[in-house]
C-alpha cells in the first residue's frame, strides 16, 4: 500500500529549530519547567520522589480522574492517557478504520488523522470548512458527505488551521448525523481550552454514545515537551485502545504523568491557561495590526482558539514556493495551505514571544511586498 507522508510535521521537523524566526508553531511558547512548577506552586525538590519506573501503562488512577473531569459524564474507565494527542489519534484511526471504509473528515485539518485515514486504507469524503461562512461548513453538504455507509466521521474542534470553533448547532448536526449512519464520531480538542477569549469550547463527549474525543497539554497549556494527550471514550472502546498502545509507546513518561496531575487540578489548571490566553492576547493584537494594515489584499478571519491565523494572500505565487521563499531568503517558517491540501493561504503562528513575532512579520512583509500585487 502506498505510503502518505505527514508534509506538514516533516516541513516542520525539517526546520523549525534551524530557522530564525518560527511562526510555523500553532501554540504559545512552551512554559521552562521553572515557570511550571512556580505556576503549579511547587519546586524541584517536589519531584525528586517520583520513581522513574514505567507509569500506570493507561495513565496514572489520578491523572485519568483529572482528565476525566474535564469531560462531563466522565469517569477513569473512559480515559487513555496518551503520549500526546497525536498517539491518540494514532491508536483511535487505527482501531477504527479498515481498508475500504468510507471516513468523511472535516477539512481543512490537523493532516495527522487525513494522513492516517489514507494509510489505513480509507475512502475519504472531505466536508469542507468554507470562508465565506466564517470556516464553518455548508450544513447540506456535511450531511451529503456523511451518507449511509460511513464509518467514521472526524472533526478537529477547535479547528487547525482556521483557529474557527463550530458553532454548538453545527456540532450537534455533525454527531446526529453520524449516528443516525452508525459511524463514529471522533473529535480532536486539543486546542480547547486556547480560546483567546469567551466561553470554553464545549466539548463534544457526550454528544452521541459512539462518539471519542482527544485531547492534551501541547496546545491550551503550552507544554508540548511533556508529550501528554489523551482520549476519552466507551470504556469498551477505550479498553481497545489501551490494547493498541501496548504496541506504540506502552505507556506515559512518569514525570509527565506526575506533572500533567498537578497542571490538571482544579486550583491549577485555570492558572496554566490563563498564562497562554495572556500570550494569545497580547500577540493576536499585534498580529491583528499588521494583518489590519494590508487588508483587503490579505483576508483573514480572527481565529477563536489556538496561536494560529488561517490568511490567504492576493499574489499569484503558489503557496509552498512562497513558503519556502520566506525560509530561505528571510530564515522566517510559516506553513503553506498546500499542506493543507489548499490554495494561497499561509498559517502564521503567533504564540511566540512577542518581539520575536514583530520582527519575523517585518520580514514577512518585505518578502510580500517584493512580490508586488
Ligand atoms: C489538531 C491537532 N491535533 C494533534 C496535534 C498533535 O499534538 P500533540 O501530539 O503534541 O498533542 C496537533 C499539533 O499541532 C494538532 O494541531
Amino acid at each position: 500500500m502506498s505510503f502518505e507522508p505527514f508534509a506538514m510535521e516533516r516541513w516542520q521537523s525539517t526546520w523549525e529549530t534551524r530557522v530564525r524566526y518560527n511562526l510555523s508553531e500553532s501554540g504559545v511558547h512552551p512554559l521552562s519547567l521553572a515557570e511550571l512548577l512556580a505556576l503549579v506552586g511547587g519546586t524541584p525538590a517536589d519531584l525528586g520522589p517520583v520513581r522513574l519506573g514505567y507509569a500506570d501503562t493507561r495513565g496514572s488512577a489520578a491523572l485519568r480522574e483529572a482528565i476525566a473531569a474535564l469531560h462531563p459524564g466522565a469517569g477513569p474507565e473512559h480515559v487513555v492517557v496518551t503520549n500526546g494527542s497525536a498517539e491518540a489519534n494514532f491508536c483511535a484511526c487505527w482501531r477504527l478504520i479498515e481498508p475500504g471504509d468510507r471516513v468523511a473528515i472535516v477539512l481543512p485539518t490537523y493532516m495527522q488523522t487525513w494522513g492516517l485515514a489514507r494509510n489505513f486504507g480509507a475512502r475519504l469524503a472531505p466536508i469542507w470548512l468554507r470562508e465565506e461562512l466564517g470556516w464553518q461548513p455548508d450544513q447540506a453538504e456535511a450531511a451529503a458527505a456523511i451518507q449511509p455507509g460511513t464509518t467514521l466521521v472526524i472533526v478537529t474542534n477547535p479547528n487547525n488551521p482556521t483557529g474557527a470553533v463550530l458553532a454548538a448547532g453545527t456540532m450537534a448536526a455533525l454527531a446526529r448525523r453520524a449516528d443516525e449512519v452508525g459511524a463514529w464520531l471522533l473529535v480532536d480538542e486539543v486546542y480547547r481550552g486556547a480560546e483567546r477569549e469567551g466561553a470554553p469550547t464545549p466539548s463534544a463527549w457526550g454528544l452521541g454514545e459512539h462518539v471519542l474525543v482527544t485531547g492534551g497539554l501541547s496546545k491550551a497549556y503550552g507544554l508540548p515537551g511533556l508529550r501528554m494527550g489523551w482520549c476519552v471514550a466507551p470504556p469498551a472502546l477505550a479498553e481497545e485502545l489501551w490494547a493498541r498502545k501496548d504496541y506504540t509507546t506502552i505507556g506515559p513518561g512518569a514525570l509527565s504523568d506526575a506533572l500533567a496531575t498537578r497542571v490538571l487540578q482544579p486550583g491549577v489548571r485555570g492558572r496554566v491557561l490563563e498564562r497562554t490566553r495572556a500570550v494569545l492576547r497580547d500577540n493576536w493584537a499585534l498580529l491583528e495590526r499588521w494583518l489590519g494594515a494590508r487588508r483587503p489584499a490579505v483576508a483573514f478571519r480572527a481565529p477563536d482558539a489556538g496561536a494560529i491565523c488561517y490568511a490567504r494572500y492576493p499574489q499569484g505565487i503558489e503557496s509552498g514556493s512562497l513558503a519556502e521563499r520566506l525560509r530561505r531568503d528571510h530564515d522566517v517558517l510559516v506553513v503553506p495551505g498546500a499542506q493543507f491540501a489548499m490554495g494561497n493561504f499561509l498559517r502564521l503562528g503567533f504564540g511566540l514571544p512577542a518581539a520575536q513575532l514583530a520582527a519575523a512579520l517585518e520580514r514577512v512583509a518585505a518578502a510580500l511586498d517584493a512580490l508586488g500585487d
